[in-house]
């Protein structure tokens, strides 16, 4: 059975006291995760070792850095290399969140070095795809997804993309409370899991996780979640209120 997913991605949000409080409070929660079921944290860089501390000794409880270079290491000032979150406890890496995409400019060649850097130093990628709003009203949001995981994923080897996460968050849905209707994010996560089927196989496409982001909340989580090809959720602005991301975090299927 494949893992069942909640992701909190804090963006850039909180300082110190405040990540630290938010973090005690959901961890002090009766959270019962059976096995199969998974909490991520994927945390501003300062707040890492913080996170990793806090996060020892529980189970199934992970932490996520937002980004990482696609550079091994050397004179590239600003950047985070791989290695360096492997060493600080850090387990899982977002990829190509359409933030990134959008206001940094990364592309799918530079996102599939960034998911090899991953792969050198045990880190799990989160890959993120989705389509613009204008895209979804040319009917091309298929094309477009199918895209973004041809160019990114499909070297890997079928080992590597089982240890793969995939989030799709279609960006009309980030963050302005318009969610995908529960039909919307089955068809796509079924289609990414044909796109997978048809290079890899049934049996890795029905073992990777697809959790669907944009505005998840407390109050849709359940109905998501059931959905047959919709394995969690990656979550924006519900994750750093903890009443609510406990709750999503329980709506797990
Ligand atoms: P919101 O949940 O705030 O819409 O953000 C979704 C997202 O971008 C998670 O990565």
């Amino acid at each position: 059975m494949r893992k069942q997913i909640a992701a909190a991605n804090w963006k850039m949000n909180l300082n110190l006291e405040e990540a630290t409080g938010l973090l005690k409070n959901i961890l002090q929660a009766p959270l019962q995760l059976l096995p199969g079921r998974e909490v991520i944290f994927a945390v501003p860089f300062p707040f890492i070792p913080m996170a990793a501390e806090k996060s020892v000794g529980k189970n199934n409880i992970f932490i996520a850095a937002q980004n990482c270079s696609n550079k091994k290491s050397g004179a590239y000032t600003g950047e985070t290399a791989a290695f360096m979150l492997q060493s600080v406890g850090v387990q899982y890496i977002i990829i190509g969140h359409s933030e990134r995409r959008e206001y940094f400019h990364e592309t799918n060649a530079m996102l599939a070095e960034i998911i090899d850097q991953c792969f050198l130093h045990q880190l799990q990628p989160l890959f993120c795809c989705g389509e613009p709003l204008s895209v979804r009203e040319e009917g091309k949001e298929m094309d477009y997804v199918a895209r973004q995981l041809a160019e990114s994923l499909f070297h890997l080897t079928p080992e590597q993309m089982q240890q793969v996460v995939i989030a799709y968050e279609p960006i009309w849905a980030i963050g302005t409370g318009k969610t995908a209707t529960t039909a919307q994010a089955q068809e796509m996560h079924a289609f990414i899991r044909q796109q997978l089927e048809k290079k890899y196989g049934h049996h890795i496409a029905q073992s990777v996780s697809i959790l669907y982001g944009g505005s998840v909340k407390a109050a849709n989580a359940k109905e998501l979640f059931s959905q047959p090809d919709v394995d969690g959720g990656l979550v924006g602005g519900a994750s750093l209120q903890a009443a609510e991301f406990i709750t999503i975090i329980q709506s797990l299927d």
